[in-house]
């Protein structure tokens, strides 16, 4: 649709003018984003070369990013910043270029750069800081072989801007090439075409040659291996790790197959899959060709792939059709839950997949019951400005973002509804998406064929959950329910219960539907009769911690605190920080835990976790 308007103003011009139609080329070609100081409406970025030394006794990125450019109007480059120092700016020909740093806001700064006239390719020296927010560097401890430090990138929302100037704005997209030179015995990854080997000279270079936003732009670098796992899809570990990693993906190349089936061609060439030190502040990040993922979904069993299933859907949501703006969060992130579980469905089953669908529901119940019912930050469509993106991304955009999308299915036959998003992400490729331009897509291409218009307006705009949403079950759930009830009420000893099939998903649920007024000789009888506190499942291990944290259950708290200093998944630190904080002696043992997990954790996790605790404590 964009590429039509686009076309169209063009014709227009040409014909008006009847001459060349560059200077009144479309100005608003790229979404208003108010994140991001760049101006692509009148110089955009089209093509980065990052030339990088890896330091890490520094803790420090240093070397040179050089642009090409699409000049519309204007005789500047805005590139947006944050703490990096920027030392110098010079055009192809070595003509130096005058710059300025102009301070912005607490999220970033902008950096001005004078072009001359004509002026499409230039280059910029400079450094990044050790505390740079998108940045983490893992000392050799606390990586998996504990042999080697990591670093790795998060870049997503805003965090590129701390480790390259760049326009960071998901609406503005380049293509990419990278030299990165890294100490010996260590490999560098990127979002793009990957070595698999270590070479002696330790200097590597990539590609990426599809146009991406800033947000994944990523960079890896520790002593990893790699594991083919299939024609176009491996995987990178640790060397410890990549045995175990090897196993709990092998189903990979088939959730490849499955993906292109429902909604056509993978794009991107290879699928990868690269396992990070437990201090990724995520699950998993969908950086094109290489998803980072946390090794906490490492469990055995294969039982917490649907990660790899969401990061691998993302391929298509989020990094063929982008949100323009973050306020539009939940095109990515909606979309991609729903794919990921038609992912799941195909290679598992409707049962299993059902299962996941019920946990995703009961932890949007939740996240509207902490927002409120009538948050505006419940919408589907934000309204993020002047706040740090960050923070208004909840399970809103995931959840009812699928949710949505479930209920426009079951009004229009899955089949219908197949092609629909086929189409959509086939006809939107590479390009950026509004809600608002979803919506006219939406009206054109799906709901014209219906009796009667739904009521969309109501799942976007308004708070909460419409009366008629859709409401998942699963016959699996019910039967852990009534083993549950049973148990509770004494009927069955913990020890009985008929559990010896059931998934990780099946004790997740029983954890989360457990009462808290049960008492403590209970909580001793299930943890002795199933070993919760001591699980290697990182999801059933958080979950128990919940129950353990609200029962004041003390044989916990010891593996509790191992787990919390081991891991920064936001996801299972954050709720368990805050139901510590709760209560005065669970502020204080999980202040005291904090004050030494903290340079532990990533800076996102520090951020949201530093607000809950209040720190720095100041009665300290
Ligand atoms: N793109 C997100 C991660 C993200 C979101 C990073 C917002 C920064 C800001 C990724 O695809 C994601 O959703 N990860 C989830 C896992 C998924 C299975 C729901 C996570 O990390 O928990
Ligand atoms: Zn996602």
């Amino acid at each position: 649709m964009i590429d039509h308007r686009i076309t169209i103003s063009l014709l227009l011009s040409v014909a008006l003018t009847g001459c060349d139609p560059k200077p009144t080329a479309d100005m608003n070609k790229y979404a208003k984003d108010t994140h991001s100081f760049s101006r692509p409406n009148e110089v955009a970025v089209t093509h980065l070369h990052l030339d990088l030394n890896v330091d890490f006794d520094n803790k420090v990125l240093s070397g040179s990013a050089a642009y090409t450019l699409e000049r519309n109007a204007g005789n500047m480059l805005v590139l947006d910043v944050r703490d990096l120092d920027i030392r110098g700016a010079k055009a192809a020909d070595g003509s130096v270029l005058d710059f300025r740093v102009v301070k912005g806001n607490d999220r970033g700064d902008k950096l001005e750069i004078d072009l001359p006239e004509g002026l499409t390719e230039l280059s910029v020296d400079y450094a990044t800081s050790p505390a740079a927010a998108a940045l983490f560097w893992t000392p050799a401890e606390q990586t998996l072989d504990g042999t080697a430090p990591f670093l790795f990138t998060q870049g997503q929302a805003i965090l590129t801007r701390t480790w390259i100037p760049v326009q960071d704005s998901p609406a503005v997209r380049f293509t990419y090439s990278a030299k990165v030179k890294t100490p010996k015995g260590m490999i560098a990854l990127m979002s793009a075409e990957n070595p698999t080997q270590m070479n002696d000279a330790s200097e590597y270079t990539f590609k990426m040659e599809k146009p991406i936003p800033a947000y994944l732009m990523a960079l890896a670098v520790g002593n990893l291996q790699f594991q083919s796992l299939g024609a176009r899809s491996g995987v990178y570990a640790e060397p410890g790790m990549i045995e175990k990693s090897a196993y709990e993906f092998a189903d990979m190349e088939q959730m490849l197959l499955a993906a292109e089936k429902l909604y056509g061609p993978y794009e991107w060439g290879r699928y990868d899959v690269l396992v990070l030190p437990p201090s990724f502040p995520f699950g998993g990040m969908e950086n094109p060709m290489l998803t980072f993922a946390t090794p906490t979904i490492i469990v055995g069993d294969r039982s917490l792939t649907s990660l790899v299933a969401h990061e691998l859907a993302h391929s298509w949501s989020g990094n063929l059709v982008t949100n323009a703006t973050w306020d539009d969060f939940w095109l990515n992130e909606g979309f991609t839950v729903y794919f990921e579980n038609r992912i799941m469905e195909a290679l598992y089953g409707a049962e299993y997949a059902g299962m996941l669908t019920v946990l995703g529901y009961q932890g949007l119940l939740e996240t509207i019951a902490d927002l409120g019912e009538g948050s505006a930050d419940t919408h589907l469509k934000l309204n993020l400005e002047n706040r740090d993106p960050d923070d208004g991304m909840t399970d809103i955009a995931y959840e009812k973002g699928f949710l949505f999308l479930r209920w426009l299915e079951s009004l229009t036959g899955r089949e219908r509804f197949d092609s629909f998003l086929k189409e959509y992400f086939n006809s939107n490729a590479f390009q950026t998406m509004t809600t608002e331009d979803f919506i006219i897509y939406l009206d054109i291409n799906l709901l014209s064929g219906l009796s009667e218009r739904p009521d969309v307006e109501s799942w976007i705009y308004k708070p909460g959950l419409p009366a008629n949403h859709p409401v998942p079950v699963s016959s699996l759930f019910q039967k852990v329910d009534s083993v549950r009830a049973q148990w509770e009420q004494g009927q069955i000893a913990a020890a009985d219960m008929p559990a010896s099939a059931w998934s990780t998903h099946e004790w997740l649920h029983l954890l989360k539907g457990i009462s808290d007024t049960l008492g403590v000789a209970k909580l001793i009888a299930l943890d002795t009769a199933h070993g919760f506190t001591n699980s290697a499942n990182s999801e059933i291990a958080a979950a128990w911690y919940m129950i353990a944290i609200r029962a004041d259950y003390a044989p916990a708290f010891p593996a509790l605190e191992a787990f919390l200093m081991k891991v920064g998944r936001r996801k299972f630190i954050k709720p368990l920080y805050e139901a510590l904080a709760k209560t005065e002696k669970g502020t204080a043992w999980g202040r005291a835990v904090y004050l030494k997990a903290r340079p532990r954790y990533h800076s996102v996790s520090v951020q949201t976790l530093d607000a809950i605790l209040k720190y720095p404590y100041p009665e300290l």
